[in-house]
């Protein structure tokens, strides 16, 4: 019984420190037009794992905090709400992304990626990015679409500058993935995006 115990604590100790990131690695990558000119959808991804430090660099170059003592962020929003709440959906469970702490916070253990789009290549590529507006801290769902573009521009652009693929997708079944993640009503779920390494 006890080793059974042991076993359901290692198992949820290694589940939370999956939510711990590695500092992002700020400096590098391609000069910005260089990016830009690589900057494409694609739907065609390995299942292999994205490197913790990798998943860093993106979650910081899609909405991390880049001026700390104003925590202003690497995307705009209306009034500085920031209002986009983002969650990456991996093979190991749901995690939102807490920017100020630079760390991912559980909401749902277990493999939901099935439950992270409609199209066959997002239940296998490594990582579901989910972006929510939470219509709390504002209430016109028009500013956090934008502020959500900016940031899935980010994405696109890291994804560029680094080799990796990446698609925007409004196709969800945007019910059952509020469920799995446990949004409070206020929350609803704007694009997902999934990235990973080409096939
Ligand atoms: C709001 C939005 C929703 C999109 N939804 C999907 C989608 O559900 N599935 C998909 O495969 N691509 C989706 N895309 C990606 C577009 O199809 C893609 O950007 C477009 O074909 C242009 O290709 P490019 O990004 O390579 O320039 C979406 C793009 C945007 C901006």
């Amino acid at each position: 019984m006890r080793i059974i115990h042991f076993a359901v604590l290692c198992a949820a100790a290694a589940w939370l420190a999956a939510g711990e990131l590695p500092p992002p690695v700020t400096s590098g990558g391609k000069p910005l037009m260089e990016a830009l000119k690589a900057r494409q959808s694609g739907r065609e991804f390995s299942p292999r794992k994205l490197p913790e430090q990798t998943l860093s660099n993106l979650l910081w170059a899609a909405w991390g905090v880049n001026r700390p003592e104003k925590g202003g962020r690497t995307a705009p929003s209306a009034m500085n709400r920031q209002e986009v709440d983002l969650y990456a959906v991996t093979a190991e469970g749901a995690f939102l992304y807490d920017a100020k702490k630079h760390a991912l916070q559980a909401v749902a253990a277990g493999d939901l990626r099935a439950l992270a789009g409609t199209q066959g290549f997002v239940k296998d590529a490594p990582l579901n990015l989910v972006l929510v507006a939470d219509t709390a801290k504002s209430g016109d769902l028009t500013y956090a679409a934008i502020s959500a573009g900016a940031i899935s521009q980010n994405v696109y652009l890291y994804c560029a500058s680094e080799g990796l693929s990446t698609v925007v997708r409004a196709s969800v079944d945007r019910p059952a993935l509020e469920k799995a993640l446990r949004l409070r009503p206020e929350q609803k779920i704007l694009v997902a995006q999934t990235v990973g390494f080409l096939k």
